[in-house]
């Protein structure tokens, strides 16, 4: 049955060789009797069990209570239906357990498996049909194709090493920390630019922002960096159910009679977020489902982002419209080295 391999102490006796050993009921017809009348009789208590349970429910006073050491009085019914119940379920376990070890077939079951590696016939026709593929390619004898073909596989990784350039110049630190957010910078709509009233968010709406200096600030950089790290939602609340804020005094909160505005790039890995729950005030990542209460500071409630939804403080200037009071007081997006 077995076979040489190196995963197979062949000193130790394999299953198949160990001698089987005969349970009484399989040589005894007593035996088996007994053990037949055991089952049968597990299952009967179980039956009378089950019956009692239902009998106590059925005549036992609602409101009967008996003394039980430790536990003081408690309810009849709870403890006898209790205990009847759960005994006969036992006696059910029991006699599926014991009919199965004493009386059902007990036979061990070999599977043979065949050794992983290939023969020795096997592995010499391989190695004769690759040292014939050599000899046919002519690698060894034709030096000057052997020698260019090394130089274009050395050269191969080079193209994959350039584009890292494309990744584009190693941020600073200042600017994974800012924003083009300034005090007075007014909130526009994202993409037709228009300044926000705040006479005009209604409670539980939602509206995507963005700097109003946004398009120049593009137009000079030539690159989406600062539309990527300072587009926000601003979100209308009734001031009741502002539970906390990430920063602000009374006299000076970071929002305006309840519209809060938030970062709308994910602390997690950066996905943009609009996924608003008015009345949990929850926002839901797509991504990978992170959760961030914006009635609690922005907290993470759910989900893989290590950090709190960053808020932007924000009043109104002499006209109503939404403006910036700074810029974000914690770096946006992703966490990174020196921002966990
Ligand atoms: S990017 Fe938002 S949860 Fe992953």
């Amino acid at each position: 049955m077995t076979q040489d391999h190196p995963a197979i102490d062949p000193s130790r006796p394999q299953a198949a060789e160990v001698a089987h050993e005969w349970r009484a009921a399989d040589l005894d017809p007593v035996a088996e009797r007994r053990a037949e009348r055991q089952v049968a009789g597990l299952f009967g208590a179980a039956t009378l069990l089950i019956l009692a349970s239902v009998l106590i429910y059925g005549f036992t006073d609602y409101n009967a209570t008996v003394g039980v050491p430790l536990l003081g009085d408690v309810n009849v019914i709870n403890v006898f239906m209790g205990l009847t119940f759960g005994l006969g379920v036992f006696c059910i376990g029991a006699g599926a357990i014991h009919w199965a070890k004493k009386l059902m077939p007990d036979v061990e079951v070999v599977e043979d498996r065949h050794p992983l590696t290939s023969d020795e016939e096997a592995r010499a026709a391989f190695a004769e049909t690759f040292a014939a593929g050599v000899a046919d390619s002519g690698i060894l004898k034709r030096g000057i194709l052997r020698r260019s073909l090394l130089g274009a596989m050395a050269l191969f990784p080079l193209p994959l090493i350039v584009l890292l350039r494309d990744l584009g110049p190693a941020p600073t630190h200042g600017q994974l920390n800012h924003t083009i957010w300034r005090a007075g910078t007014r909130l526009v709509t994202d993409v037709t630019y228009l300044p926000i009233k705040a006479a005009d968010v209604p409670v539980g709406g939602l509206v995507n922002a963005v700097p109003e200096n946004l398009p120049q600030v593009e137009e000079q950089d030539g690159t989406l960096n600062a539309r990527a790290k300072s587009v926000i939602i601003v979100v209308r609340l009734n001031e009741r159910d502002i539970i906390a804020q990430q920063g602000g005094t009374p006299s000076a909160p970071w929002d305006y009679q309840g519209i809060l505005a938030y970062s709308k790039v994910c602390t997690h890995v950066g996905c943009p977020i609009s996924l608003y729950e008015q009345r949990t005030h929850h926002l839901l990542c797509p991504c990978h489902q992170s959760t961030f209460d914006l009635a609690d500071a922005g907290k993470v409630v759910f989900g893989p982002a290590a950090r709190n939804m960053p808020q932007l403080p924000i009043t109104v200037d002499a006209e109503g419209y939404l403006i910036a009071r700074s810029d974000f007081q914690q770096p946006v997006g992703p966490s990174f080295w020196e921002r966990a």
